[in-house]
């Protein structure tokens, strides 16, 4: 048998949104505002996103479907995207990321998907700074992780693709 390779994730566990430091609380405030206005008719799960970014400015995101399936975009990186567009140059140091159905269980720990995953590593590697994750599903519980690659061990990184 080969070597075992052992990647861990350190996840903070926070009884209640209330437990934050102010900064958070407000950023998953916000998320928990930008579920409300999420464009989810298809899926009736309405995800919201709030990003911070270093000059403190917050920017919102939440999912936008469309009758065209894929065509949709998880609120993650609408959010992300458009933190990018309009502030290239200032580092996301922050993303709190909430979801709420009326018909779906949204679960204890709402998790990011791959792909979302993969644009916070980007932004990451762009403005070399972490990227602090706050997440809170449908109970007063928020997990926190430190950064994107946390939740994307051995990512395929920018770094991959840079000339020799
Ligand atoms: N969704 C997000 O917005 N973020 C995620 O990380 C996972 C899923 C959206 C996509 C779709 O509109 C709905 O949730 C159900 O998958």
């Amino acid at each position: 048998m080969g070597n075992l390779i052992e990647s861990k994730i350190y996840i903070e566990e926070v009884k209640s949104a209330e437990h934050l430091n102010a900064d958070d609380k407000q950023l998953v405030e916000k998320a928990i505002e930008a579920a409300k206005m999420a464009y989810a008719p298809y899926s009736n799960f309405n995800v919201g996103a709030a990003v911070l970014l270093q000059n403190g400015k917050i920017i919102l995101g939440n999912n936008q479907e469309n009758a065209a399936y894929p065509s949709g975009l998880c609120a993650e990186r609408v959010a992300l995207f458009a933190a990018s567009a309009e502030q290239p140059k200032t580092p996301i140091v922050a993303i709190a990321i909430t979801a709420q159905s009326d018909f779906i269980s949204v679960g204890k720990l709402l998790s990011p998907c791959g792909s979302c995953r993969q644009v916070m590593v980007e932004y990451e590697y762009r403005h070399q700074n972490n990227i602090r994750i706050l997440l809170k599903g449908d109970s007063e519980k928020v997990y926190i992780v430190n950064s994107a690659k946390d939740l994307l061990p051995f990512c395929f990184n920018p770094s991959r693709i840079q000339p020799k």
